[in-house]
């Protein structure tokens, strides 16, 4: 779904963080969002993820502001990702049942996408128990195995090791073009977002810059 924000003003006490007068971000494309520490970047993507509505002005999705099935239709994962205490088979399969998927559907789809992910080892195994980078390759894979409109990554490679980050880029990268999924990426590597964005927003202190 394309993302569009106006006049959008979030203030935390007195102080101005995110100040963005109008931006567009294109159905089906890689958005890249990069800025240096404290520049807004996950406030902007929580606020497009609808979890934080201490702001002014508007943020639209395909022209609509959001509701429940708008809300339903995307995901973020976090820059500490949270996975509940099951086992990793169970957190990807979460986003599938909630949504009424029947069960062979449902087994046949998160074999599909451990396989993918290669992390069939870690499939049993306690979701909090995993390391920093293996959580993060699990909370990818729950979020991409809805094939949500609307992807909000914030730093999802930041603790993974080079071969890991090749198959992530890959299955965002394949995501975008099976599903046509807006993918909104927040990143500090800018090979990263060199290699995957169609477009790139740059936040300095809160704004939008070149
Ligand atoms: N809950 C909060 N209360 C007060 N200030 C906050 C809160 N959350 C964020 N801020 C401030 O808002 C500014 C923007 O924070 P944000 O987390 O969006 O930055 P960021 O660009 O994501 O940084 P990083 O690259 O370090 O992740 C920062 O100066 C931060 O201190
Ligand atoms: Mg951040």
């Amino acid at each position: 779904m394309e993302v569009t924000v106006k006049n959008l003003k979030r203030y935390y006490s007195e102080r101005l963080v995110l100040d963005v007068d109008d931006l567009t971000m294109e159905k089906g494309k890689i958005i890249g969002i990069i800025g240096p520490n404290g520049s807004g970047k996950s406030t902007l993507l929580n606020i497009i993820a609808g979890l934080d509505e201490g702001y002014s002005g508007r943020v639209r999705y395909d022209e609509q502001p959001i509701d429940k099935e708008i809300y339903k239709e995307m995901t973020i994962v976090f820059q500490k990702p949270y996975l509940f205490r099951r086992k990793v088979y169970e957190n990807i399969e979460y986003p599938l049942k909630i949504r009424g998927i029947k069960r062979a559907e449902i087994d046949e789809r998160v074999e599909k996408i451990i396989e993918r992910f290669e992390i069939e080892d870690l499939r049993d195994k306690k979701a909090h128990l995993l390391s920093g980078g293996e959580s993060q390759k699990v909370s990818l894979a729950r979020a991409l195995i809805f094939e949500p409109k609307l992807l909000l990554l914030d730093e999802p490679t930041s603790n993974i090791d080079p071969e890991s980050i090749k198959i992530m880029e890959r299955e965002i990268v394949r995501f975008n073009e099976e599903t046509g999924g807006t993918v909104i990426i927040v990143t500090h590597n800018m090979e990263q977002s060199d290699r995957l964005c169609d477009d790139i927003v740059y936040l300095e202190e809160g704004k939008v810059g070149h």
